[in-house]
């Protein structure tokens, strides 16, 4: 190839990369596969080593790069970077409105609501590139608020961030070109990446991290972006500068501006008049925020147009345009009347805090959980004690600290943990290195119970109706032992149970039948293996396709499954190793539960792709090489375009592989095919 058409092919590459990141990092809406792109991205850092020349700092081959050797370096911030007042109630939103609207006068008053993301707050600085476009020249912290770290090499890796933003677009968008542009907004960690990263930090031994605004942070200045790229973190942008100053009229068409740049934007937002709109927006949020992926703490209210915010300016430290609406922890201060210990289905052991009820966000609480034994002894909880409750979201209220002072006296009965199972009375053990203690003992009575509730959840086997009562009269009349015995269960059985009529007996029936058809994933998480939840059973389900599969398959084979570790591996292993389970098993396969699930189409690696074959290949026949291709999710064409993803060429390719040339489209050989087909990487 001539030193041109490498370049051709490089920008080539680096423009299909730009838009599969744009799509799957920004608009979360990916076309292609993992493995196709890495193929693409493996092509270009092979050509880009092979010319090094051809290297360029926007290059999506070099996110990861250059480290800062010792520490970071402090710089100034182009304006300030400020923080904003807090308003905690729809009273307080109110005397801000009003504030608001006298000093606007005359200008008009709207606000752009937003999400208070739970990161941190960056500012990216994008300089003439000399092409007329602009490029990623410097990432700071917030710092004091006047100088931030230069965190540049770690903000980088995020793949949320444009590297450049070229001449066309600046100038679709009616930008100037030639001058510099700044975008500011907020890095935070995903809850999935959070998590993953602690169990990480677990398996390493090192400390976890608090919460996912301390991993995002404490990720932000870590010494090694390659470390930083794996975590996962995202770049939300909501303030935009050109040439230190604002461009687009208002707060709403700057999120219009920026997602047009090609930053992620939050969804989450709506422009309001009102302050019934701000508590209406306020209380979406709310509902809305366990199930969003990632932490916020509020909303934040911008006055929209930029003319109005200008006119209304700042405060010390905080802009007059804008506030955030803090939700409140929801907590509530009560006395605690016992202490229970649940034995669960694991036969781990929780201690329970017996409160006298007290309202906390919206509802009555009156149990709470004190974790382990550890967390207990730690706050030195004694009965009668005033204790803090929290309830985030909609998660179990937790005991957070003992309350003593005047008027919260301490408890005088001191609590010792059982040392017997409350609910069996076998002593109860503690693994080295856990915190947990565990009732071992395979026939305790609260185990098959916990079990059987957790067969039924709706997550589970979804078996509507299997509640706490039933569940204990089933129990208490000797009519099941073990989860396989539900299907079992007859009519007339039933209709002798508390408040159980024909009715109720033959939908629970019915309930019960239907579950058989649940699939193999459900069944799998409702046998209850440790570490083994919703979405681990789902791979290993749909990996192995039957349990049969799945009980023989080695450590090596399961952890070929996706985030399957040895970890996991080892408690399937053990789980199926304990002939009773194997009993179970084949017990519920014996009441007609079915044990299968669809295979994974493991080579659909090539949707959205199109190849181009031409030559003889040294072992496929082009018919074959098109079968797998096409069992793979792509397609085949007979003549190269620009649409074509891939050209495979064998021995005496002719004119489309002068074609794909010209046109800078990846060739692969047979090796690269059959690489791309196992989901492997290309061959440098
Ligand atoms: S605007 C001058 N918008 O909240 C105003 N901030 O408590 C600049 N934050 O330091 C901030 N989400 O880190 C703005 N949608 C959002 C935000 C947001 C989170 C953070 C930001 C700021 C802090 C102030």
């Amino acid at each position: 190839m001539t030193d041109s058409a490498v370049a051709r092919k490089i920008e080539n590459l680096r423009h299909q990369l730009r838009h599969h990141e744009h799509l799957y990092y920004v608009l979360d809406a990916p076309e292609i596969t993992d493995a196709a792109y890495d193929a693409l991205m493996n092509e270009l850092k092979r050509l880009e080593s092979a010319h090094p020349e051809l290297v360029t700092p926007d290059s999506p081959a070099q996110r990861v790069g250059g480290k800062p050797a010792e520490g970071f370096k402090k710089a100034r911030h182009s304006r300030s970077m400020l923080s904003l007042d807090n308003a905690y109630s729809a009273e307080e939103l109110a005397d801000w409105d009003r504030r608001v609207r006298e000093l606007a006068g005359d200008l008009p008053v709207e606000y752009a609501a937003e999400l208070k993301l739970d990161g941190l707050s960056v500012a990216l600085r994008y300089d003439p590139a000399g092409d007329g476009g602009v490029r990623l020249t410097m990432g700071l912290t917030r710092g004091d608020g006047q100088t931030g770290e230069d965190v540049t090499s770690n903000i980088r890796t995020i793949r949320s961030v444009p590297l450049s933003i070229s001449a066309d677009l600046l100038q679709k968008l009616r930008l100037p070109q030639g001058q510099g542009i700044e975008v500011r907004g907020e890095v935070v960690m995903p809850e999935a990446a959070f998590l993953r990263v602690n169990e990480e930090r677990e398996r390493e031994g090192l400390p976890a991290f608090v919460n996912p605004r301390n991993s995002a942070a404490g990720t932000l200045r870590t010494l090694e972006p390659s470390i930083v790229a794996n975590r996962r973190l995202v770049f939300f942008a909501y303030f935009l500068l050109v040439e230190g100053e604002y461009f687009v009229a208002g707060q709403t068409a700057t999120l219009e501006t920026l997602a047009a740049l090609g930053f992620r934007v939050n969804p989450h937002r709506r422009r309001v008049t009102t302050v019934e709109e701000m508590i209406e927006f306020i209380d979406k949020a709310e509902s809305e925020r366990s199930s969003l992926g990632y932490e916020i703490d509020g909303v934040v209210l911008k006055v929209d147009a930029h003319a109005t915010q200008q006119r209304l300016g700042y405060t010390g430290r905080a802009p007059r345009w804008a506030i955030a609406y803090k939700f409140t922890a929801k907590a509530g201060v009560t006395r605690v009347n016992g202490i229970t210990v649940q034995v669960g289905r694991t036969g781990k052991l929780t201690p329970v805090a017996e409160l006298a009820p007290v309202f906390i966000g919206g509802t009555t609480v009156s149990r709470a959980t004190l974790h382990n034994a550890d967390f207990l002894s730690g706050l030195g909880l004694r009965v009668g004690d005033w204790v803090k409750v929290e309830r985030g979201g909609d998660v179990i209220p937790k005991v957070v600290e003992v309350v003593a002072d005047a008027e919260h006296p301490r408890g005088e009965q001191p609590f010792a943990f059982p040392s017997l199972c409350p609910e069996c009375q076998i002593p109860v053990v503690r693994a080295e290195g856990e915190v947990d203690w565990r009732c071992v003992n395979a026939n305790c009575p609260a185990k098959l119970r916990e079990s059987l509730l957790h067969f039924g959840r709706r997550e589970v086997m979804n078996i509507e109706g299997l509640g706490e009562a039933v569940v204990q009269q089933l129990l208490d009349r000797g009519l099941v032992h073990s989860v396989a015995d539900l299907y079992a269960l007859t009519e007339e059985q039933l209709v002798g149970l508390d408040r159980f009529a024909e009715k109720s007996a033959r939908a629970l029936l019915d309930q019960i039948a239907s579950s058989k058809r649940a699939g193999l994933g459900r069944v799998l998480m409702g046998l209850g293996i440790r570490f083994v939840g919703e979405r681990t059973a789902e791979l290993l389900a749909q990996e192995f396709g039957s349990i049969d599969a799945l009980m023989a398959a080695s450590a090596e084979e399961l952890e070929r499954v996706e985030e399957v570790g040895p970890r996991i591996s080892q408690a399937v292993l053990e789980f199926f190793a304990q002939p009773a389970n194997r009993a179970l098993v084949d017990s519920l396969k014996r009441a007609g539960v079915e044990m299968t699930a669809e295979k994974r189409q493991r080579t659909a690696q090539l949707t959205g792709l199109t190849f181009v074959l031409t030559g003889t290949l040294p072992t496929l026949t082009r018919d074959e090489a098109k079968q797998k291709i096409e069992a793979a999710g792509g397609k085949t064409a007979g003549s190269v375009s620009k649409r074509t993803s891939y050209v495979v060429a064998g021995e005496e390719a002719g004119s489309k592989l002068d074609k794909a040339r010209e046109l800078e489209i990846p060739v692969l050989d047979e090796a690269g095919l059959l690489a791309l087909l196992a989901g492997q990487s290309l061959p440098g």
